[in-house]
């Protein structure tokens, strides 16, 4: 923390911005929170964003926006092909990673969408320390597999190490022997990774990794979508990293990965996605497929506006104030929940806080949706909406049974530079009373369950009278509180 406190038990992270614009915001009374979420059929997903206090769902194109990068969407110059934005945006990308090589794309997962059409086919595998859900439905899409080798420390709910996402790598080379270079699509290091809970990979890790791959011949890529959280671990809990300039650090992984590609609703505080590499071979291979599934090649599917901000927004990742913002606020709810003794996932990673929903509610079965019940209570509590992280957010088997999940996660995401610290403070006092009145919340069963993607559309009812209880409960301990 660079700003230490006079009175040390004041201390908090401190925001090194000021908000200039302001959205209202709708805090419902709490029978309109039971009545809204039951219309969503207690999928957080189909709120509607008038009925929430505190968006949690993403840090995914909800971040807030500079000065700068207001500023430089009002010169986008809007042009189908030449656009002296694109341009810029090739500058920023060279001023971050130092590298020429830059492809566009609408979003994160187009970008994945190119790289799989570049380089899987039936047969092919893909080694990733953890999977992400668009990433491993492009692969798989294409007859691709997907293998995970995160360390078995990163699959630990409660620990202290400071990378959970790093790789073991001696499965590592293991599994490149034993699929045989040919077969491995490519590696894919994911920062940041999202589906453990936000977890950093350290740089000695990564740098193994792509060492290993030019070892082996096979093409290592890093999703970046997250590495400016990753970034910011990098520089505190890592030795060899904190003498070091975060442009060091991002200029050398671009000279080491053969392709970063990352989602701009995240790194660059925007919206899009950008594929990178320092060496053409590898940009040529996926060029082609950027007119065909997203546009020309100086916009790709992004509108212009998106990607001045983006361009700018990428500079201020370099910027140390400005990416300690997400992971100290989020530290800061996850040590909060934690002395209270709320199970959270340790230590608090980048993207959000995750409540580890198996020992919330012990007792209730996988399907029974703990996660998701959980998000539910939540949200009738507080009007915080959170994403499930579950068993809901799994396929059923081809055979029709559950797929239950490695971990029953509620994610709460902290979009960056959003919130204030006496939101954070609301949360965290919202979070506490469901976890002490956790005997109250029940399960949930589908009333509706799609076959693909359930857990966006997919809709639920309470088991039993538990939400209205819930209520009850809240009306005793708040009087006529919101
Ligand atoms: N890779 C990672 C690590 C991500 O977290 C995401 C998106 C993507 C790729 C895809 O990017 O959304 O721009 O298409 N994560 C969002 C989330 C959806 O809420 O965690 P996208």
């Amino acid at each position: 923390m660079a700003v230490k406190f006079y009175q040390s038990e004041n201390q908090v992270p401190l925001e090194m911005h000021k908000v200039r614009v302001v959205q209202k915001l709708n805090l419902l009374p709490v029978e309109e929170r039971l009545r809204a979420i039951q219309e969503a059929g207690n999928n957080t997903f189909l709120l509607q964003n008038r009925d929430i206090y505190m968006d949690m769902i993403t840090d995914s194109g909800v971040n807030a926006m500079s000065d700068m990068q207001v500023a430089a969407m009002s010169v986008a110059d809007d042009s189908y092909a030449g656009s002296e934005t694109w341009n810029r945006a090739k500058a920023a990308v060279k001023t971050v990673f130092g590298v020429d090589n830059v492809l566009p794309a609408h979003q994160g997962r187009a970008a994945e969408n190119i790289l799989a059409e570049a380089f899987v086919k039936p047969g092919k595998v893909a080694l990733m320390n953890f999977h992400f859900t668009t990433t491993k439905a492009h692969i798989t899409r294409l007859g691709g597999e997907v293998v995970e080798l995160v360390d078995k420390k990163g699959l630990i709910p409660q620990s202290d190490d400071p990378f959970k996402g790093d790789f073991n790598l001696d499965n590592l080379r293991q599994a490149i022997d034993e699929y045989t270079p040919e077969r491995v699509a490519f590696v894919r290091v994911e920062a940041g990774t999202n589906l453990i809970g936000g977890q950093p990979v350290s740089l000695e890790n990564m740098l193994a990794v792509t060492d290993i791959c030019h070892q082996k011949g096979v093409v290592s890529v890093l999703d970046a979508s997250l590495l400016q959280d990753n970034v910011y671990f990098m520089k505190t809990r890592e030795a060899q990293c904190k003498y070091m300039d975060t442009k060091e650090i991002y200029h050398l992984l671009a000279s080491r990965f053969d392709i970063i590609y990352f989602s701009a609703r995240k790194l660059g505080f925007s919206r899009g996605g950008f594929i990178l590499s320092s060496d053409p071979k590898w940009t040529n291979m996926m060029m082609e497929f950027v007119p065909l599934f997203e546009g020309f090649l100086t916009y790709g599917g992004m509108e212009v506006r998106s990607i001045e901000a983006a361009a700018q927004g990428l500079i201020e990742s370099l910027d140390m104030e400005y990416i300690s913002q997400g992971p100290e606020f989020i530290a800061y709810l996850v040590k909060e929940l934690d002395d209270y003794g709320v199970p959270v996932i340790k230590p608090a990673g980048g993207l959000g806080a995750h409540l580890n929903c198996s020992e919330f509610v012990p007792n209730m079965p996988h399907n029974q949706y703990p996660a998701a019940a959980v998000g539910a209570a939540l949200y009738i509590a507080s009007g915080v909406r959170g994403m499930e992280r579950g068993t809901v957010s799994e396929q059923r088997e081809p055979d029709g049974t559950e797929r239950y999940a490695e971990l029953e996660l509620q994610r709460l995401a902290m979009p960056r530079r959003v919130f204030t610290l006496s939101q954070v403070k609301y949360c965290a006092d919202r979070v506490k009373w469901v976890w002490d009145n956790r005997q109250i919340i029940g399960g949930l069963q589908w009333t509706s369950e799609p076959k693909v993607l359930r857990f966006f559309f997919g809709r639920m009812k309470e088991i039993g009278h538990w939400q209205e209880d819930l209520v009850a409960k809240f009306r005793e301990d708040f009087g006529d509180s919101l």
